[in-house]
């Protein structure tokens, strides 16, 4: 009996096979480009998050220091620990102390104390994905603070009852289904969603699909025009669903 391959897995073999020899062309100076409520800057968020004033939360996925094939960001596990330290003050000051929801792997859970916020739960984002194997069940761990906990518990397990199809064309190794991340979305009442590590920019098309302003920030040149052209389209639908 065959099963269809998981597009998820596909993607990242190729990008695996094919990312040798890729120069990083990262802008100097961060571009921004405006589509509707999201506005979208490709450059170094480390740049570009110190210049926001202030946002109303944060939804994002960044590297997980897993040795991910991304095309240009180099994700060796050395590097997380430098990340994450630099990162989470600045999310607290953008911010103001949250909310703030960041998709992270299980195998770093013995760390998070030491950059996390006290206080800071987890929510188990559970997904289902096409049956490449007989079952196949996964989840991620979502790390969260605030002043407010949108939650009364510590653990969400979200039965989702299709994995939705990720682009093949997607040349991020790994996007986050839209589903997921409208439902994380949901729990913060934000008007303004921030997401620093943009990728393919699945936050952005959620943030627009539940009427929210967004702002991104991708440095890479092919995730972020990816993600450009994906959220134009989520607007255009957006707006043609809404004039209906
Ligand atoms: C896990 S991926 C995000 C995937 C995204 N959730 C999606 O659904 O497509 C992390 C992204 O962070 C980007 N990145 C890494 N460091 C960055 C930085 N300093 N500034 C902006 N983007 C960065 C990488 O290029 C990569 O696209």
């Amino acid at each position: 009996m065959t099963h269809p391959i998981n597009p998820f897995f596909a993607n990242r073999r190729r990008r695996q096979s094919g990312s040798a020899g890729l120069a990083p062309a990262f802008p100097t100076t961060p571009k921004c480009v405006t589509i509707g409520p999201a506005t979208l800057y490709h450059g170094d968020c480390f740049d570009v998050l110190p210049t926001l004033t202030s946002v109303d939360a944060v939804v994002t996925d960044p590297p997980y220091g897993i040795g991910f094939a991304y095309r240009s960001f180099d994700d060796a596990p050395a590097r997380y620990h430098g990340l994450m330290t630099r990162l989470v003050p600045e999310l607290l000051r953008v911010t103001r102390n949250g909310p703030c929801f960041l998709w992270q792997s299980p195998t770093r859970l013995s760390q998070w104390h030491r950059y996390f916020p006290k206080g800071y739960r987890v929510l188990a984002a559970c997904k289902k994905f096409p049956p490449h194997r007989r079952r196949s069940y996964a989840w991620d761990p979502i790390v969260y603070w605030g002043v407010e906990h949108p939650l009364s518990a510590d653990w969400l397990l979200t039965d989702f009852s299709g994995w939705e199809g990720y682009d093949p064309a997607n040349p991020v190794p790994a996007p986050k289904s839209v589903t997921q991340v409208r439902q994380v979305c949901g729990l913060t009442g934000a008007a303004t969603l921030c997401d620093p590590f943009m990728g393919s920019g699945t936050t952005g098309v959620a943030a627009i699909q539940s009427g929210r302003r967004f702002i991104g920030i991708e440095q890479d040149p092919v995730y972020f025009e990816y993600a450009r052209r994906r959220i134009e389209r989520a607007w255009f639908s957006h707006q043609a669903s809404t004039a209906a």
